[in-house]
């Protein structure tokens, strides 16, 4: 069992200074790995209590026979249609067999990431409250995954949504800014060093590519540099999926490896002279990789490259932000000084509210661009947002989240362990993700996520779970009893496989 969370420090700190600047209470232990950084401290209490169990476990043999063909064969995903009739036999299914005809992205969807093995992933949601999701078809989840992020205080919390409520009955989207949107650029540009002024946009990839812009604005140059694998943007400039994107649209976005300062380098002096900007998240994952947090020399590389080459450091915080350090600045943590850095996903507990965010000394390049959106004035969101950081503060939720977070890593390694089986957990506590095996390959970690699913626990095989400050003591020790016996079975079927490849040679 390894638990690697990695974690930034400025050269001469000692990581767990970083980690966890706050009281080390009675219950809890510091373990670490090979590497100084790699530290992570637990909780070791557990509870007791326990919350019913949505849906009955289902044996081994009755998990293998259903799951054993997917994913890697490749398989079309046959459990939305009932075995006898061919009809669709649930309310997902109809809503699937009607979202293929008229969203092509979510038919899509369904057969790249869905597979066979995640027939049971909820992806119809009819509502959620607090840390729980219920789905079109009625069952319960405890959701581990916060919607990919925007899920930070809890579905719903009453604050947040009194305080949309408010603004709601003065109006929304109005023409004109409400005062609003002026109280959450004074609130954010007076909490969060080194920003001066900001930009508030919806989704993320408006906030990332208006800091290019900035910064192409402000250097006269071209060229930007990401991150291998790294997801800024829905757009043409840095969109992971290639097609329909023309060529141009793509040469003037190069890419470095994530955490290697000499790719880093290699990169800069290729762009030579037309480099505007070096755009970096603090928190990484790749498609189908564990995730990272950028290391202390990782980020000394990139201030240092970007200072020496003049490009703007854009800090990509959209993802990260509020569950990396209580001051929702991922910055923070790692020890970087941005000149540029995006929030979003998490800023407004669930609605559409992003934010780039700049230095004094590119005013004048924001000031002299244009950048519109009908929705940019969202009087009501922006009412969210500002509710949100009040609340987030009001009620500790960072340090929550990281309780929660270990809590959960401990438990789920120790579950892990009592099966016997190889594990890792990688990332950050409030953002981190399990691995099965001694090999990489997701085979085993899809078992184990399809597994969970069933058993009312929302947990993704290939992306970090994003905890909630909602999670209750109780309902982690729920999702860890479930996982103790959803890995006895993976137990079962990891040995299978390796008698089998023994046999067979
Ligand atoms: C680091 C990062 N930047 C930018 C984005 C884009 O945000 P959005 O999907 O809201 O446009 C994402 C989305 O996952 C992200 O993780």
């Amino acid at each position: 069992m390894r638990l690697r969370f990695v974690l930034g420090c400025q050269p001469g700190q000692r990581p767990l200074d970083l980690y966890l600047a706050r009281d080390l209470g009675a219950g809890q232990t510091t373990t670490s790995d090979s590497t100084s950084c790699n530290k992570v401290t637990i909780p070791l209490q557990r509870g007791s209590v326990h919350i019913p169990r949505p849906h009955a476990a289902q044996s081994s043999s009755a998990l293998r026979s259903r799951h054993l063909s997917a994913p890697e064969n490749g398989a079309p995903n046959r459990c939305y249609r009932s075995n006898v009739t061919d009809e669709p036999a649930t309310n997902a299914a109809r809503l699937q067999a009607r979202a293929e005809r008229v969203l092509p992205g979510t038919a899509g969807r369904k057969r790249q990431m869905l597979h066979e093995f995640m027939a049971d992933f909820p992806w119809f949601v009819e509502r959620g409250e607090g840390a729980t999701l219920t789905d079109v078809d009625g069952r319960q989840f405890l959701d581990l995954m916060g919607a990919y992020g925007p899920n930070l205080l809890g579905h719903r919390h009453p604050r947040v949504e009194q305080a949309a409520a408010r603004q709601q009955l003065l109006g929304d989207t109005m023409g004109g800014l409400g005062p609003v949107t002026i109280e959450l650029a004074e609130f954010l540009t007076e909490r969060i060093d080194p920003i001066d002024w900001v930009f508030v946009g919806k989704n993320g990839s408006d906030a990332t590519s208006y800091a290019l812009r900035v910064a192409r604005q402000a250097t006269g140059r071209s060229r930007v540099l990401i991150a291998e694998a790294a997801y800024h943007t829905a757009q043409d400039w840095g969109t992971m999926f290639p097609n329909g994107v023309p060529e141009p649209h793509r040469m003037l976005t190069s890419r470095f490896v994530y955490n290697d300062p000499e790719s880093l380098r290699a990169a800069v002096a290729e762009a030579g002279d037309d480099l505007a900007a070096i755009m970096l998240t603090p928190f990484h994952q790749g498609f189908y990789e564990q995730p990272d947090v950028a290391t202390p020399a990782f980020v000394q590389a990139v201030e240092q490259e970007a200072r020496r080459s003049g490009a703007v450091l854009v800090l990509d915080d959209v993802r990260a932000n509020m569950r990396m350090h209580p001051s929702g600045a991922s910055h923070d943590r790692i020890g970087i000084r941005p000149d540029i850095v995006c929030f979003g996903k998490a800023v407004a507990n669930g609605r559409a509210v992003s934010v780039c965010g700049g230095s004094d000394a590119l005013r004048d390049a924001a000031d002299a661009i244009g950048y519109l959106g009908t929705f940019f004035g969202s009087a009501v969101a922006h009412a969210a947002c500002l509710e949100t950081f009040r609340t987030f503060d009001d009620e500790g939720a960072f340090d929550r989240m990281l309780d929660v977070g270990e809590r959960l890593s401990k438990g789920l390694s120790d579950a892990a362990s009592s099966a016997d089986l190889t594990f890792d957990v990688s990332g950050y506590p409030t953002m981190a993700m399990v691995h099965i095996g001694r090999q990489p390959g997701p085979y085993l970690d899809h078992l184990w996520a399809a597994g969970m699913v069933r058993r009312g626990v929302l947990i993704h095989p290939t992306v970090a779970w994003y905890v909630c400050a909602a999670l209750t003591d109780a309902q982690v020790d729920t999702v860890v009893e479930r996982a103790a016996d959803c890995f006895a079975e993976v137990a079962v079927e990891a040995a299978d496989r390796e008698r089998a490849k023994t046999a067979g040679g």
